[in-house]
């Protein structure tokens, strides 16, 4: 059997970068489901998502959690792109193991490599439209749904549920020791009632009046 190849990097400095893509992944995690959320305030109506808007702002925790998220993202993807096999030999030795052992865990790894890098093209450029048209308003934000960009946030939505999700899963598999079933319901349960704050705050988007 073929085997991939070994790390090239002495054991203390993977298991700091392990562990360095982990704290930053926890954290780009508890963003996003935070941000469901804060985006989910304008379902009782536009003068409570403007409220929100203005309280960050008051105390410039739009811009503080920008420039934390920033951080966490960028060492996120430095810490967890070492794994990726850029040669095609690497390449070639991953998906034959994963297929021959009908490796779930190696499918879930690669699943995502490859909407990692989906998120990190969309995310910086969602972060970009809503930063260029700061402050952040209800009916701007409404506008955005309405016109251009649903399919893009369901698209966004989606895949970094299950980016957050698997890699949850992978990680307490690992570190905690979980039984996997329990685990995959678990994790599955949340990620579905963060599915549906967001897609109703979607919804809420839609269907806001006064949006010209
Ligand atoms: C700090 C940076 C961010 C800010 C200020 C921000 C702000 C917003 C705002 C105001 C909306 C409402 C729609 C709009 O205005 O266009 C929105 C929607 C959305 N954002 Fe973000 N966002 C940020 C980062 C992210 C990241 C990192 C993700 C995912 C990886 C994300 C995913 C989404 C999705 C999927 C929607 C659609 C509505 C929803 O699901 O609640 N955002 N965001």
């Amino acid at each position: 059997m073929e085997k991939p190849e070994a790390p090239r990097l002495n054991p203390r400095t993977d298991l700091y970068l392990e562990l360095t893509a982990l704290v930053s992944g926890i954290m780009l995690v508890a963003f996003v489901w935070l941000h469901a959320f804060l985006v989910a305030t304008v379902i009782p109506g536009a003068p409570v998502f403007d409220g929100m808007a203005r309280f960050l702002d008051r105390y410039s925790l739009g811009q503080i959690g920008i420039t934390l998220l920033l951080l966490a993202g960028l060492t996120h993807i430095l810490a967890a792109a070492r794994r990726i096999p850029t040669g095609y030999r690497e390449q070639r030795s991953l998906w034959r193991v994963a297929g021959r052992m009908r490796h779930t865990d190696s499918y879930a790894w690669a699943f995502q490599v490859v909407t990692g890098l989906f998120i990190l093209v969309l995310a910086a450029t969602h972060i970009w439209v809503v930063v260029a048209d700061w402050p952040l308003e209800a009916v701007k934000s409404a506008w955005r749904v309405q016109t251009d960009y649903l399919g893009f946030y369901l698209v966004l939505l989606l895949i970094s549920e299950f980016h957050g999700g698997v890699g949850l899963y992978r990680q307490s598999v690992k570190w905690l020791r979980f039984r996997r079933r329990p685990l995959a319901l678990a994790v599955g349960a949340v990620v579905a009632f963060i599915l549906a704050v967001n897609l109703a705050a979607i919804w809420a988007l839609l269907r806001l009046g006064g949006v010209s």
